[in-house]
């Protein structure tokens, strides 16, 4: 584990947080190397000779030393827009061990994607499957695909990262599958490759992946039958991590029962939570305690902005204190930012020993932390560092002031 006390001060690797703070300031970002290391590793390991490609899902978090960290250990990564096509490479990642998914690709996006020669495009509808044909038969280039296909299980996960199900805007219904693979089978600019699908996001329990392999290896089973042969199944992310105390899913167990299904297809996974989620966490500093008869409140430097999670899917982060050795107010604290929102919380109900200029580590915080920030509240976001044993590089500055009006522009008269 990347996080330890060690002299009674919360260390990152051999790094001890307090120096960080002092040197980078408050909120902030801290990550582990060797943590995101070791979780990529625990996939691809478990695959052992089957053939395969564990594909980091950049979106949980797309910083450049994250994507170069991954990149230099082999990894492929799941992209879903331009940017994060950029992002990728510049970071030094390989186009052939890319895949595209997202529910609305661009022409611009597309052609990109052809030039630089990525792996496969996991495709959700017959529409985006005749623009990219279409995109595809302008630069007379033959695109690989993959269709998205929607198996309803239930992933039994929030419902806003809840993607399997018949109602979701992702992929096309499994019942739907076969006359547009038909179409791209006979398409002189379409080269079918693959079968994708991905149910959601934080799943704690195996047997919702399971059965939706199941319906993708029936489907599989149908194509081969009118001669349309699928050589890789991509079968997305959403292995969850722990929070809390919370049981898990143990990974090696889930691949292996994945290759026991699969005979000799190759497979793809898209983990991004279970790759980074735990490596990071965020670190922010107690401004003001504000107690009265009904309720505690720690009003804190960090806030939905930083990390909007809590807010959004009610996601509970372990609160640890910076420094073991605090002697503070014991109550049950909600920790709260300087947002103008009910909703900006980060915390609810945490029994701590508080006091006024104490650091907390919010912890499980690497995964769509720093991604989902924002300005909101004109809100510089906050700086991104790497530790790797004793070492630690600034990843990403800290905004400023001016960076957060230097693309505005006041009307003339
Ligand atoms: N592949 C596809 C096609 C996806 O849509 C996603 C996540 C992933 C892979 C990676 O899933 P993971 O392994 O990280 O569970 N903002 C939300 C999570 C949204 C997930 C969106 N898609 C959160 O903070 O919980």
């Amino acid at each position: 584990m990347g996080f330890s006390y060690q002299n009674h001060i919360l260390h990152t690797e051999s790094v001890n947080i307090t120096d960080l703070i002092e040197i980078y300031g408050s909120p902030l970002y801290v990550y582990s190397r060797t943590d995101i290391e070791n979780n990529w590793y625990e996939f691809d390991q478990a695959f052992g000779t089957h053939p395969h490609l564990v594909c980091y899902a950049v979106k949980a978090n797309s910083n450049l030393a994250v994507l170069n960290i991954l990149s230099k250990i082999g990894s492929g990564f799941d992209i879903v827009s331009i940017g994060e096509l950029e992002r990728v490479l510049f970071a030094g990642a390989d186009a052939s061990r890319c895949v595209f998914s997202g529910v609305a690709k661009t022409k611009a996006e597309i052609k990109r994607a052809l030039e630089v020669g990525i792996f496969c495009f996991n495709v959700e509808s017959m529409a985006e499957m005749n623009r990219i044909e279409q995109v595809a038969k302008d630069m007379d280039m033959q695109a690989p695909i993959s269709l998205r296909v929607n198996p309803n299980v239930d992933a039994k996960t929030h419902p806003y990262i809840s993607t399997g199900l018949k109602e979701s805007k992702f992929g096309v219904d499994i019942d739907d599958a076969i006359p547009i693979y038909q179409m791209a089978h006979n398409s002189p600019y379409l080269t079918v490759k693959g079968l994708d699908c991905h149910i959601g996001s934080q799943l704690i329990e195996v047997s919702p992946f399971l059965d939706a392999l199941d319906k993708v290896l029936e489907l599989v089973a149908k194509l081969d039958k009118i001669s349309i042969r699928i050589t890789h199944l991509d079968l997305g992310g959403g292995v969850g991590i722990k929070y809390d105390n919370e049981q898990t899913i143990d990974i090696n167990a889930y691949i292996v029962s994945i290759i026991n299904k699969v005979s000799d297809l190759k497979v793809i996974l898209e983990p991004g939570r279970a790759i980074i989620g735990n490596a990071g966490i965020f670190i922010t500093k107690v401004e003001f305690l504000k107690q009265n008869s009904y309720k505690s409140f720690a009003v804190i430097d960090g806030a939905m902005n930083d990390l909007l999670s809590p807010a959004l899917y009610q996601t509970y982060h372990q609160v640890l204190p910076v420094n073991e050795n605090t002697k503070g107010v014991d109550a049950n604290w909600d920790l709260v930012g300087p947002i103008c929102e009910t909703g900006d919380f980060l915390a609810i109900n945490r029994k701590l020993l508080l006091s006024e200029g104490d650091y907390l580590a919010l912890m499980s915080t690497g995964a769509y932390g720093f991604s989902m920030s924002s300005n909101y509240n004109s809100r510089p976001r906050v700086a991104e560092v790497m530790v790797s044993g004793n070492q630690h590089t600034l990843v990403r500055e800290r905004e400023t002031i001016q960076d957060l009006f230097n693309k505005e522009y006041m009307v003339d008269d």
